[in-house]
């Protein structure tokens, strides 16, 4: 080796693999403009579809009459339910196992639900068509209250299920009730409240949300009448299910079925689910053999496509006096709408809801889950989130709090004291879940002196006497957060969608050059899997994460895989890449033996190369074993250098962090100035740590949206009245505060390169972080729980109730 060899640092450093700061490739044609997304795609003698939606919360409909539009010069066809019904597509079923109308049949059960299908040659054309659609309704009493949702004489939503006494998970006590879901040991909990020192009861509400991804929903559809084959590009975050589930629905084979997701603006779980537009741009393709594009606008994307969230959580916590935690209750309804169309793995009607004892060692815990039918649109996806993770990271952070307070603990002191300590990993924790690995207290005491707390709360104590001695009007708040995260869905033998096991995927395949291409199961929304997939490449192959092009989203050339949502594809495909990059350097280390002519075992991998051990001179790089993959096999091996892996974990990753935000609320405007804001993540092993700062940015900000404006609302009538961005708070720069990220490193034990996933984990612990901090400002006043989201108009109306008005 002379000075001018590269040495092994240099040569790791090249490979741009795991650990660098790779620029985002992807971002080469987004920035450009050149991205190929569903509304790029122009078919010649495309349609367009556009939906007919009811006005009313709740109606019965007793005509509908399509003359009109049907008239209108560029009108190609109107399509009802009964137009649906001859194809027997008139209902369609849930990810949860229920069943839900794809346009109005004979009633409507949520205001702008889909209730006709106009076909044009044109968008305008479709769109004033579906003015000239009459539709007679007769209004029927609404239910927007979940709380009331099962009491005697609430408004019947679903006439359908009448006479069903069973639902998909289980008996129905009610006919608005959909499933009771319970986990934890009930008799250990009431065990150790019956003999608790000291109690804590709270109603935690968090409200109904909607993502909001820059790009709504939309396909298009296009079957060809002589193959009998559909092609159907559209947002999809699991394009292989979009397939599978097509398939079950209309029939067609599902080798007769492409699904393309090509370029996706942002999902948030809301590009998960099927859509009624969906079916309906099939059927309208079907029926008149062109290709029809349907694309949601705002109003009805933030309306009508899944929410988030609406979990009305009746939260108890047991303490001894001294601060350690014994025993946790949790009684939460769930209004899941007019359908559960809620996207969770299949047996989970309440997702990981049971993740609810957090990042605390409770010896017991009990929680319990009723899902009710309202008159609101259907849904209940993971917004950021895994399966109802956010509801319960939300409920414990809050309760933690309000416990501390009650106890007159400093609220980090008493997650201190009551965190799961390292020794004790792997954690079950009293749900039973195995928690991989973690250093929570490490994390927090991190946080703690990297934000200087101890100073904070002297000027904070130091404030609240100049508040009450007349010298200010401002508040300040502390907010501390220390979630626990569960992702990666998931283990088979716990997680499928209708039955088929949660695994994913990948395939690599090597050329004779050295450069390559994976295809994966999942589908990147924006996260950078381009990028991030190579990296791990990089370095697990020893080639360059630019030789490397990352497909993904097409089902006739990707492996089966179950999508990108809920933080699972770094833990669960980027596994499997990880895995299937071993079987080819197994192969390469076989081709490198017989090259230099020694045995398997006298190889040590190098890097990007296979060396001799005791004599590095004498090595094979992998670019050279790629070449001689194709022409220089040992006898009897198989040319070509490529393999796949099915991935199945054996586990979740529990990621955490431990957040820390400072507020200033002004009492008499209720403005509050997000003064700091620190994020600390733990994500075990780091793929690119510029896209995680960049998924811990976009999640925070999504954190800081919800936590203090968002809700979707609806008046008594049922009319939604935050269907715009005029009413719905979506933060743009000027409101986003300024970020501080940190992190620890825990690796996974089980996972091949020790990574967890990361995407939801800031909005995860980023919303009880605000609310913490605004509930904090109050809490000496005497104030217990002030309820999402903190709008200036609340913020104002807790001080008026304290009475800081007068
Ligand atoms: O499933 P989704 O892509 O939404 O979430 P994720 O697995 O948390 O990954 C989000 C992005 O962060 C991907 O580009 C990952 O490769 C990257 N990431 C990383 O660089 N290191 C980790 N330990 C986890 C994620």
């Amino acid at each position: 080796m002379n000075d001018m060899t590269p040495t092994s640092a240099e040569r790791a450093a090249k490979l741009e693999g795991m650990g660098c700061k790779r620029k985002r490739v992807e971002d080469i044609r987004f920035v450009q403009g050149k991205g190929n997304y569903v509304d790029d795609i122009k078919l010649p003698g495309m349609l367009y579809g556009d939906l007919v939606r009811s006005p009313h919360g709740h109606a019965r409909v007793k005509k509908i009459d399509t003359a009109k539009a049907a008239a209108l010069p560029g009108v190609v066809a109107v399509i009802t339910a009964e137009t649906l019904k001859t194809v027997n597509l008139a209902w369609m079923p849930t990810l949860a196992g229920d069943t839900q109308m794809v346009l109005a049949d004979g009633k409507v059960l949520f205001q702008n639900q889909e209730v006709a299908f106009v076909i044009a040659e044109s968008r305008e054309a479709a769109a004033d068509a579906v003015e000239l659609v009459e539709v007679e309704y007769e209004p029927l009493p609404v239910n927007v209250d979940p709380l009331k949702a099962m009491t005697d004489g609430a408004p019947m939503i679903r006439e359908d299920l009448k006479d069903k006494t069973d639902g998909a998970h289980g008996k129905r006590k009610h006919y608005n009730h959909i499933f009771s879901w319970q986990a934890g040991d009930k008799a250990a909990a009431d065990a150790a409240f019956a003999k608790a020192e000291v109690t804590l009861r709270e109603m935690i509400i968090y409200p109904r949300v909607h993502p909001c991804p820059l790009e709504t929903c939309q396909c298009v559809a296009s079957f060809d009448k002589i193959k009998g084959e559909l092609t159907l590009w559209g947002t999809f975050q699991a394009p292989h299910v979009i397939r599978t589930v097509g398939s079950l629905i209309s029939k067609i084979p599902e080798h007769k079925i492409h699904v393309i997701a090509p370029d996706i603006g942002g999902g948030f779980g809301n590009k998960v689910g099927a859509y009624p537009g969906y079916i309906c741009a099939i059927v309208a393709s079907i029926v008149t053999g062109r290709p029809v594009k349907w694309t949601e606008d705002r109003i009805e994307n933030l309306s009508t496509t899944a929410f988030a969230r609406d979990f009305y959580m009746d939260v108890e916590i047991a303490a001894t006096k001294d601060g350690r935690v014994t025993g946790l209750r949790c009684y939460t309804i769930a209004d899941h709408g007019a359908f559960d169309a809620c996207a969770n793995a299949t047996k989970w009607p309440a997702g990981l809801f049971s993740i609810i004892s957090g990042s605390y060692d409770f010896p017991a815990a009990y929680c319990l889950v009723d899902g009710v039918y309202t008159n609101k649109a259907p849904g209940g996806v993971a917004y950021r989130c895994s399966f109802r993770v956010t509801e319960a990271a939300y409920c414990i952070e809050r309760a933690m709090d309000i416990m501390a307070h009650k106890l007159g603990m400093d609220p980090a002191e008493f997650r201190m004291k009551n965190l799961i300590r390292r020794e004790q990993f792997p954690y079950t924790s009293a749900f039973g879940w195995q928690y991989d690995s973690g250093d929570y207290q490490t994390a927090l005491k991190k946080a703690m002196e990297s934000v200087d707390y101890k100073k904070l709360r002297e000027e904070q104590e130091a404030k609240r006497e100049a508040f009450k001695r007349g010298e200010t009007r401002d508040l300040m708040g502390i907010g501390v957060s220390f979630f626990t995260e569960i992702v990666g869905a998931g283990p088979s033998r716990a997680c499928d969608i209708l039955g088929i096991a949660m695994f994913d995927s990948a395939e690599i395949r090597i050329h004779p050059t050295g450069s390559g291409i994976c295809r994966l199961g999942t589908k990147s929304q924006g996260q950078g899997h381009e990028t991030t997939y190579a990296q791990i490449i990089a370095t697990e192959l020893g080639l360059p994460a630019d030789s490397i092009t990352v497909e993904e989203g097409n089902t006739d050339t990707a492996p089966y895989g179950l999508g990108t949502y809920g933080s699972r594809s770094t833990p669960v495909s980027g596994a499997a890449t990880a895995m299937a990059c071993r079987k080819i350097k197994a192969k390469a280390q076989m081709i490198a033996a017989y090259m230099l002519e020694v045995h398997d075992d006298d190889l040590e991998w190098d890097v990007d190369r296979f060396r001799v051990k005791g004599n590095p001179e004498r090595f094979k790089t992998m670019t050279e074993l790629a070449w001689a993959a194709y022409h220089q096999v040992p006898p009897g091996m198989e040319p070509g250098l490529e393999a796949i892996n099915y991935y199945d974990p054996p586990n979740f990753t529990y990621p955490f962090g431990a957040y820390i935000c400072v507020v200033d609320i002004d009492v008499d405007t209720g403005q509050t100035k997000v003064r700091r804001f620190y994020a600390l993540d733990d994500c075990g092993t780091r793929i690119n740590p510029m896209i995680i700062e960049g998924q811990i940015h976009g999640g925070l900000t999504e954190a800081f949206g919800i936590a203090m404006g968002q809700e979707i609302r609806y008046d008594a009538d049922g009319n939604v009245t935050t269907a715009s961005f005029l009413d719905y708070f979506l933060p743009t720069a000027v409101e986003t505060p300024h970020w501080e990220t940190d992190w620890t490193t825990t690796p996974s034990p089980h996972h091949p390169i020790g990574a967890k996933g990361v995407g939801e984990s800031p909005n995860v612990g980023g919303v009880p972080c605000f609310s913490n901090a605004i509930n904090d400002a109050f809490a000496f006043l005497g104030s217990t729980h002030i309820q999402m989201p903190h709008d200036h108009w609340r913020t104002w109306m807790a001080a008026e109730k304290l009475g800081l008005h007068a």
